[in-house]
């Protein structure tokens, strides 16, 4: 195997930029409408979305890391529907191969009792965090094997597989064939000299093996046709390069099967038990499977987008679309990459013992909460890092105080006696100044008639911290705008000020509702308790329902005079400190909080 080296460093920097070409060969066309095959029922339904995550390997319980690239699918995939698309949301398990093999030995298990036991740790993550999922595929399961014999013969019976000879070296715990320009020294914990991959540190060891090969070196230019003619392909920018980097050089073929005498936990190759499929063609199978492969996946084998981190770019943005291409399948319209989360600066490894469990934070700082952390500080293109402090201020400040605190003023029976959603009055806020708005409630009202759009772009790019950062940023303008107007300052007797008041009070809850209805996506429980607090039914929380201030704009608001909701619960409750000693007096506490 001869890939060129390039790590994926902390933060995604590419070390050759290549130009960046707008050519469109005819062939990339056929990418972008989804119809290699050529059949009428593969062209593109863009009324139609399939979103994934990688499949999850059973070795070991899952962790933040895993969290996050659901989380983020997830949230896709709520947006989808929130636009009025349909969309299909897989995610799963990986179940085969070496490394689950030996895990289930060292458990004293069955492989397959050991791969259920773990991939049902998945699932009650998954149903803990509202990770809507429509499949949940399972690599052991029978229709998944039906799919991979199907595909497999399929590149078989063109001529693309066929039989060779591995010589090289292999990392099990990666599932993946290095080079030797891709390797450093290491001692084991035996003090003996090793060989480990420069990417991940894991051991790799040299294998020698008859097995069947894959024409990947055939695909060289029409993979980077594909790339250069659709330089959205794979999302943030520097991953693109990255992929476009590895297709300058030759693309050896791959080895995509191991002898069954070392690899028994797997699927065997159709018409050879001595051989098993290699588990990454296995395991990026299951996409297809999901779709309904090899029958009925033309309907969602169309719009493909794919959540992956950068540990496993190349598997999906050079060999997953070989295949495709080999097998006449249309490739994915955009693979969103996505950067590691490091554990008090350091990478999270069972070795460290600092392994953050996504299930127990979940507990802690509930849900939502944990979503909102991943995706307002879960940078694409660089590594972040977790601490339990981190997310106890940002919390506090953004959904406690900020959000909640708005929440709570512009409801609070003190200010808000008739418990409605108060009339707007447009003499006191006309649209052109001269009422008792300023011109920072004109700046702010912008703000937020803009926010859907700005959102909707970063939701799209999957820059979701973006979205979330502006749409932080417009809380704060609304909070501003309660507290610049002081509207629990009005004189009640007076019809005017109290007209004032109902305008900043309209005003506000329709920040809201924007609010609310755009963070669907990430904080699902949150915005609906939001949204049924303003009285928003569950069919006027669409993209399309949006429509800010309405009555600003001369028409009809649904909302005015209507009854709030009946929960007038606090929105998120103010989380302790994490860091502090439940044992010390509450002085300490109090200090701590300040900090
Ligand atoms: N089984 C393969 C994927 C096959 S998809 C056809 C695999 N599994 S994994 O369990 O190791 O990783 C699943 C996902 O978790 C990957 O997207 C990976 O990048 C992500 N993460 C693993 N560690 C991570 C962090 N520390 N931080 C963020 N995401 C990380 O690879």
């Amino acid at each position: 195997m001869r890939f060129p080296v390039v790590t994926v460093s902390r933060s995604c920097k590419v070390v050759h930029r290549l130009k960046q070409s707008s050519f469109l060969s005819p062939a990339s066309a056929l990418w972008r409408h989804g119809s290699v095959a050529g059949s009428s029922q593969e062209r593109k339904d863009v009324r139609s979305h399939y979103i994934t995550t990688p499949i999850f390997y059973v070795n070991a319980s899952p962790h933040l890391g895993h969290l996050h690239s659901a989380v983020m699918a997830d949230c896709l995939h709520r947006y989808k529907l929130l636009q009025g698309f349909n969309s299909k949301f897989a995610t799963g398990t990986d179940e085969h191969g070496l490394k689950i093999q030996q895990a289930a030995e060292a458990a004293g298990k069955d492989p397959l009792t050991f791969c259920t036991d773990v991939s049902e740790r998945f699932k009650h993550l998954f149903s803990s965090c509202n990770i809507s999922y429509t499949d949940y595929i399972r690599t052991t399961e029978q229709r998944h094997r039906q799919a991979v014999e199907h595909f497999w013969s399929v590149l078989w019976n063109k001529g693309l597989i066929y039989k060779g000879h591995y010589e090289g070296w292999y990392s099990t715990q990666d599932e993946s064939f290095l080079t030797p320009s891709q390797l450093g020294d290491a001692m084991d914990s035996l003090g003996n000299q090793i060989k480990v991959s420069l990417e991940s540190g894991h051991k790799v060891e040299w294998m020698k093996e008859e097995n069947y090969m894959f024409r990947l070196s055939a695909f060289r230019s029409q993979l980077l046709d594909w790339l250069q003619g659709n330089p959205r392909a794979v999302q943030p920018e520097c991953f693109h390069q990255l992929a476009l980097q590895w297709l300058q050089h030759d693309l050896p073929d791959l080895s995509v099967s191991r002898q069954s005498s070392r690899l028994q936990w797997g699927i065997s190759v159709p018409g050879d038990p001595e051989q098993t499929i290699y588990v990454w063609l296995d395991a990026l199978v299951n996409y297809l499977t999901v779709a309904g492969y090899p029958d009925k996946h033309h309907q969602w084998w169309n719009v493909v987008h794919h959540i992956v981190g950068k540990d496993i770019l190349k598997f999906h943005a050079v060999y997953w679309p070989a295949f495709l291409l080999g097998a006449g399948l249309p490739l994915p319209q955009t693979i969103h990459v996505h950067s590691h989360w490091t554990a008090e600066g350091k990478k999270m490894s069972k070795s460290l013992g600092n392994v953050v469990d996504p299930l127990q934070r979940s507990q802690m700082f509930t849900a939502d909460g944990m979503r909102y952390f991943l995706l307002r500080q879960g940078v694409p293109e660089s590594d972040c890092d977790y601490t339990d402090l981190k997310v106890f201020k940002l919390l506090n400040a953004e959904l406690a105080d900020s959000l909640g605190g708005l929440l709570n003023r512009c409801t609070a029976p003190v200010l808000n006696p008739a418990q409605v959603y108060p009339s707007f009055c447009p003499q006191s806020f006309p649209r052109e100044q001269g009422g008792r708005a300023v011109a920072e409630d004109y700046h702010m009202l912008n703000a937020v008639k803009n926010l859907p759009s700005v959102v909707e772009q970063h939701y799209e790019s999957m820059h979701t911290y973006k979205a979330l950062e502006a749409i932080s940023a417009c809380v704060r303008q609304t909070n501003g705008f309660v507290q610049r107007h002081a509207p629990w300052k009005l004189d009640k007797r007076d019809s005017k000020e109290q007209r004032w008041r109902d305008t900043i009070i309209h005003v506000s809850l329709e920040c809201l509702r924007i609010y609310g209805t755009l963070l669907q996506p990430v904080m699902p429980e949150i915005s609906n308790k939001l949204l049924s607090r303003l009285g928003v039914e569950p069919g006027e929380r669409s993209w399309a329902a949006l429509n800010f201030l309405p009555r600003f704009q001369g028409t009809d608001c649904p909302f005015e005079g209507r009854a709030l909701g009946s929960d007038s619960g606090v929105l998120f409750s103010r989380l302790e400190n994490p860091n502090v000693d439940k044992h010390e007096p509450k002085k300490a506490k109090k200090a701590a909080k300040l900090k």
